[in-house]
């Protein structure tokens, strides 16, 4: 049976990172649930330290479903929040290469995960299809011009409306967000900010899908 991608080496790429992946979520599990002390404010310089040499990849449904959105919106031009070792990163430059051709503009602060993200791209030929920034994500995007089909957020929720107010006026009609693990009180606190504008029923229609965690899905009117 054909899978999402329909491209063996990159499945066999994907299958490997998800898999390590996995892997590290007990560590992190044991981490915010069981080591870390104090009340949860949001990412403090202790958790960034924790979480810089970790992929936490999309999960592999909700990435299938971002590839699935984009080649059914053609999109050609798309903003990546939250880069990591490049998993999401890859399934948007597959869409892209299979809508005929486009750029995924991706950032990642951490710089030894951009090396590895960069190596990722290598291995799965999507080099070309991608613009990957060593920086903060906010700053970077202000040079990607529009009009944008597609943003997934998937970063520290500090970042998100920063990001959005900087894409915002470059979505085109009909363009879509993305964003991860928004299906629960906690994080519509923390993602409050990126709420605003997304529940403006003049601008935005949005929904929770029920995936793992929730992932939103707005769409931009
Ligand atoms: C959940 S991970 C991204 C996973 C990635 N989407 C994937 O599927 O492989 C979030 C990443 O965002 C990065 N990050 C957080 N805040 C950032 C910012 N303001 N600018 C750039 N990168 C940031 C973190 O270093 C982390 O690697």
């Amino acid at each position: 049976m054909p899978t999402v991608l329909n491209d063996a080496k990159l499945d066999a790429l994907l299958a490997r990172l998800h898999g390590e992946s996995i892997d590290q979520e007990a560590a992190i599990e044991r981490y915010y649930f069981h080591e870390r002390t104090g009340a949860w404010t949001g990412m403090e310089p202790r958790d960034v330290a924790f979480m810089a040499d970790k992929l936490e990849a999309l999960d592999k449904d909700k990435a299938e479903f971002c590839y699935m959105i984009c080649r059914a919106i053609g999109a050609r031009r798309i903003v990546e929040a939250g880069t990591s070792f490049g998993v999401s990163t890859l399934y948007l430059a597959a869409a892209v290469r299979d809508n005929g051709g486009g750029t995924v503009f991706a950032a990642e602060r951490e710089p030894t995960k951009v090396a590895i993200a960069r190596a990722n791209y290598a291995a799965a030929g999507l080099t070309q299809f991608i613009e990957l920034h060593e920086a903060d994500v906010t700053l970077a995007c202000r040079d990607f011009a529009g009009p944008i089909d597609f943003v997934l957020f998937d970063i520290w929720t500090d970042a998100v409306r920063p990001v959005l107010d900087v894409v915002l006026p470059r979505l085109r009609p009909g363009a879509i967000i993305c964003a991860d693990n928004t299906g629960s009180e906690r994080a519509r606190t923390t993602y409050g900010a990126m709420f605003e504008i997304l529940e403006d029923p003049h601008a935005f229609r949005t929904m929770t899908l029920p995936f793992k965690g929730g992932l939103e899905m707005a769409v931009k009117l």
